[in-house]
Order: structure tokens, then C-alpha cells, then sequence
């Protein structure tokens, strides 16, 4: 596992320095390589190339939509940190981005970050009809707005500091979270044409994992070390963050996530002897300490 997600970094980080290489040179350029090229596990790229073995889709394709995808997820961390929102100086085992260069360079190179996944989305070199990709367009964008990113972190922020039942905070992490990994798993059936209610059940088998992912991130922040995770741990509890640990306690918590596991699983297990590969990916994701 650690070797695959190994070569999907490399493979995706690649093709980012040769997409970046070819923009216009600009001052935003290195900021926004700090925040997204090193150090980023690439777990959502790792799920879209998993979801695409059960379509048999192309990897190379699957490489520069997860590139879109890592593009959006680094903004969403380069915002995350910031002073007016989790206020971490640290990200990926070094400097987040606003201390080392400064606060309006950072939200200018995380808004920079956001646009250029649309950039990579509709370029030429990806494969596939245009028809397909204003489809994949319009899905990201959803996901990475209002109702999904935006949305979730809004959320994420006032819930701080107050009582916050079960359901709010599960709504709360499936948009911050869980909508991005709805992309991740709806793109291949939508690339394949498949008609509206495989795409519904690919993107809520989405929304599950990425829910699963901010609960063992949940439990990273309680358990895990600074060092190891390479951002500041024991955070969300001195922060007031409506997690389910804050609610259920750890305990419950993890027995919580391993029930969702098995129930995602087994809800995938129908796409035959391909689906082991995502269940390898749901093992990593509870068991991974950053
Ligand atoms: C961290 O995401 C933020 C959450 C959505 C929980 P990752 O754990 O995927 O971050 P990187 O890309 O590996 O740094
Ligand atoms: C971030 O959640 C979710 C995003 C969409 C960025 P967290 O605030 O828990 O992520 P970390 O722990 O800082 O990586
Ligand atoms: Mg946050
Ligand atoms: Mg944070
Ligand atoms: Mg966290």
C-alpha cells in the first residue's frame, strides 16, 4: 500500500511541476508549489485509481484528475491553517504556507490552486469528451464550494465551542471532507457514462469514506504525535471542535469508524475481485498514524 501510494505521489507530483512549468511565470508560482508538491499522501488520487480498476480506465488519465483534485485539497489545507481559521503554523512536516511567505500570499495562492484544477481539468491533453469533462467540471465545482468544502468548513468554524448533536457534525465533516472523495468516486462512473443511479451510489460510497478519513484524521489529532503526523496534534480539543470524539470519546469513536468500514465494504464488495483494492485503502486510512 505504502509503495502504491509511493509511485501515485511521484507519478502526480510529476505532472504537476510539468503543468506548473508551462504557466506563465508569476510570484504566486512558488507559494503555491510550497503548498501543494511535497509532502501530501495523495489518498484521494490513491481512491479515484481504485474506483477506476472497477471501470478498467486508464491510469495516466486517472493521474491528472487526481492532479485537479490534489490542487483543490492543497488549497483547501493552505485556507485550513490560517490565522482566521485552525491557525497551524505547521503542514506536511514544515512551515504552513501563510508563516513562511504571508497571510494574503497564502489565500491568494490557495485561490490560485482552486482555479488551476479547473485549468487541468479542460486541458486538451486529458482523453476525454468535452461533454465528459464539463460534467466532471460541474461535479468538482459543486464539491469544492458551498455545499462541499466551503460549506463544510463554514460549518467546521461555528460549530467551535458549541454543543453540536451527532448529525450536525456528521453533515459538518461530509462536506468539509467527505465531498471531495465523492468526486474521487463518482468521476469514473461518470467518465464511463453510466447512468444516474451508479454515479448516485458511487458518490455516497464517496461520502462515506471521506467521512471515515476526517473521523481517523479525528483520531490522529487525539492519539498521534507531532512528528509523525507533520502538523501540531491535540489540537481539536483545545480548540473546541465539534469532532465525534468530542461527543461519543475515543473508544466509541474508533468502534464507530470500524463499523462504517466494514458497512463500505460491504457495499463495494459487488464490484467482484477489483473492490480489494479499496479495502486496502480503507485499512490504511484507519490504521495510517499521519
Ligand atoms: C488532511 O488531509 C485534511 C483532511 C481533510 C482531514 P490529508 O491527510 O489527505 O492531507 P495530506 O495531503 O496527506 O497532507
Ligand atoms: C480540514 O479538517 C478539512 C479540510 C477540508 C481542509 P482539519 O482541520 O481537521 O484538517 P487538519 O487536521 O488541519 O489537516
Ligand atoms: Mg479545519
Ligand atoms: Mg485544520
Ligand atoms: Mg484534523
Amino acid at each position: 500500500m505504502q509503495k502504491k501510494l509511493k509511485k501515485i505521489a511521484v507519478d502526480t507530483n510529476f505532472f504537476l511541476k510539468s503543468f506548473i512549468k508551462h504557466q506563465k511565470k508569476t510570484d504566486l508560482i512558488s507559494p503555491m508549489q510550497y503548498g501543494l508538491l511535497p509532502g501530501g499522501k495523495k489518498i484521494r488520487s490513491k481512491i479515484l485509481i481504485d474506483i477506476g480498476s472497477l471501470f478498467n480506465l486508464n491510469y495516466k488519465t486517472l493521474i491528472k484528475i487526481g492532479a485537479a483534485i490534489e490542487c483543490i485539497h492543497a488549497y483547501s489545507l493552505i485556507h485550513d491553517d490560517l490565522p482566521c481559521m485552525d491557525n497551524d503554523r505547521l503542514r506536511r512536516g514544515k512551515l504552513s504556507t501563510h508563516i513562511k511567505y504571508s497571510e494574503s500570499t497564502a489565500i491568494l495562492a490557495g485561490n490560485s490552486l482552486l482555479t488551476m484544477a479547473f485549468e487541468i481539468l479542460s486541458d486538451k491533453k486529458i482523453m476525454i469528451s468535452d461533454k465528459i469533462k464539463i460534467c466532471l467540471i460541474k461535479k468538482l465545482s459543486e464539491c469544492s464550494g458551498h455545499s462541499g468544502i466551503a460549506g463544510g468548513q463554514f460549518l467546521d468554524l461555528s460549530f467551535e465551542n458549541k454543543k453540536t448533536s451527532q448529525k450536525k457534525i456528521i453533515v459538518m465533516a461530509t462536506q468539509k471532507t467527505g465531498k471531495l472523495f465523492s468526486f474521487c468516486c463518482a468521476a469514473p462512473a461518470i467518465i464511463k457514462n453510466k447512468d444516474k443511479n451508479i454515479v448516485k451510489f458511487f458518490e455516497k460510497i464517496g461520502a462515506e469514506i471521506g467521512l471515515l478519513f476526517q473521523i481517523a484524521d479525528d483520531l490522529i489529532d487525539y492519539r498521534g504525535k507531532t512528528i509523525k503526523a507533520g502538523k501540531k496534534t491535540k489540537k481539536d480539543h483545545k480548540q473546541g471542535k465539534a469532532t465525534l470524539i468530542s461527543l461519543l470519546g475515543y473508544q466509541n469513536t474508533i468502534i464507530y469508524a470500524e463499523k462504517m468500514k466494514s458497512k463500505i465494504i460491504n457495499n463495494i464488495e459487488r464490484y467482484g475481485l477489483k473492490s480489494k483494492n479499496i479495502n486496502e485503502t480503507l485499512n490504511y486510512i484507519l490504521k495510517r498514524n499521519k
